[in-house]
């Protein structure tokens, strides 16, 4: 058990070797019950067949075009060709451990996130005030830089496009702008109204503009080059502001509170304003933890949609009926998940098979799959490995690589299997 070489984390590697394990195709597994129990994982055949279109996504090259109009090209029919009859839980097999990062370990990792167009760097920040950036290329893997500066707890960060810069709020009441080359920080903005910042993101178009919400309830865009709230740029929600997600073109933000409130706001690109639009209570006093909105799900599915994490043993996701934010529920997914600020994420490739894949953490320590278009055995792969709940997981640009971060402060990269 101690010698599975993908793993190279010096001092970890046995005893995560020990519980490592991958159950893919849970519907296999059912349909074989001498399949039950499995350790370890089976063969798979996955054949590479995605098409990079995550920048045409950044780019809002969908959201020009009325919805349904996204039809499959001959190029879509050549890749859906390549990708022959493979299933989605054989496209998102796992082939192991890539690597172990523990330097934040006995703090939580809230928040990490795999850079921009970039497949070995990526960022975490944790509950030990600090936030690292990490390198997997050239190996060994390794710390790059350690980001210091905040006087508390780190609750949540971004990457600029350019990944030039990192964005991260604190419990300490600032909002901190990262040089990513040599770790300097370069602004510190302090909350008006000196309360905890508990999430952050920037707007996608105009990365002079973040949005921050904080404990008292509010959100606000803030210029970070002048480090100013923009005019005209706050508003109130009924609780803690716990997760933010906008629209690719930066058109509609959604925010989340403690509160069981999702909001969305219509975003002035000119002006920096936002104009409250729509309100939806997913569950009354429910953490609206994590908010991911993506204008597309599958080559053949163009469906806006909105995945949240509610603190309700379960992972949501909805429809964007309107072009306020306005939102419906589709389906659900069961994960453990009562009380910890757990997150999810779309995977970014846009699919051309039959399906489209979204990952979650989950208090139960796994990393869960799901299909969405799947009405029956949605889930389609479970990654063990973590030692306490998984509060965040991210795919990087070509998703060869996934990382996941627990309560306990551990970031695991997976690799995929890659034929
Ligand atoms: C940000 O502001 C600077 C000057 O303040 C400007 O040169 C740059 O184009 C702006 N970036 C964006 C994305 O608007
Ligand atoms: C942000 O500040 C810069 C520098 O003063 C300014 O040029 C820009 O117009 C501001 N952006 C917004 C949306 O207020």
């Amino acid at each position: 058990r101690c010698h599975l070489p993908i793993i190279t984390h010096p001092t970890l590697a046995c005893g995560m070797a020990a519980v490592w394990q991958q159950v893919l195709a849970v519907d296999d597994f059912e349909e074989d019950p001498r399949a039950q129990g499995t350790r370890g994982h089976r063969r798979s055949v996955s054949r590479g067949s995605y098409q990079l279109q995550a920048q045409m996504n950044r780019a809002g090259v969908y959201d020009e075009r009325p919805p349904g109009s996204l039809v499959p090209t001959s190029v879509a029919e050549a890749s859906r060709a390549m990708a022959g009859d493979t299933t989605l839980s054989e496209n998102y097999a796992f082939a192991g451990m890539h690597h172990i990062f523990d330097q934040h370990v006995d703090s939580a990792v809230p928040r990490l996130q795999f850079a921009n167009d970039d497949k070995h760097l990526l960022a975490c920040c944790s509950l030990d005030g600090t936030l690292s950036i990490m390198t997997l290329s050239p190996p060994p893997a390794s710390v790059k830089v350690i980001l210091k500066g905040h006087g508390g707890p780190v609750t949540d960060f971004a990457w600029s496009l350019s990944n030039d810069v990192i964005v991260s709020t604190s419990l300490d009441g600032t909002l901190r702008i990262w040089n990513t080359e040599d770790g300097r920080c370069i602004r510190e903005v302090r909350d008006p109204e000196s309360s905890e910042l508990l999430c952050c993101t920037f707007q996608p178009m105009n990365n002079n503009l973040t949005v921050v919400g904080n404990s008292k309830h509010h959100l606000h865009v803030v210029n970070i080059s002048t480090g100013k709230k923009v005019k005209g740029g706050s508003s109130k929600l009924t609780g803690r502001v716990l997760s933010l997600s906008f629209d690719a073109p930066g058109r509609i933000l959604w925010a989340g509170d403690d509160r069981g409130s999702i909001f969305s706001f219509l975003f002035d690109m000119a002006t920096g304003k936002l104009t409250k639009a729509k309100r939806l209570v997913v569950s009354e006093g429910s953490s609206i933890c994590s908010i991911s909105a993506r204008s597309w799900i599958s080559r053949e599915a163009r469906d806006p949609s909105l995945l949240v994490n509610a603190c309700l043993n379960k992972l949501l996701l909805y429809r964007v009926v309107d072009n306020e934010g306005t939102l419906q529920l589709k389906r659900s997914f069961p994960i453990q998940h009562g009380s910890q600020h757990v997150h999810s994420i779309f995977c970014p490739l846009m699919s051309f098979r039959q399906g489209a894949c979204v990952v979650t953490g989950s208090e139960d320590t796994c990393v869960y799959f799901f299909d969405v278009e799947r009405n029956t055995k949605a889930i389609v792969n479970k990654l063990q490995g973590h030692g306490g709940p998984v509060l965040d997981v991210s795919f990087n640009c070509d998703e060869s690589l996934l990382a996941s971060a627990d309560s306990t402060g551990m970031v695991i990269i997976w690799r995929r299997e890659q034929k």
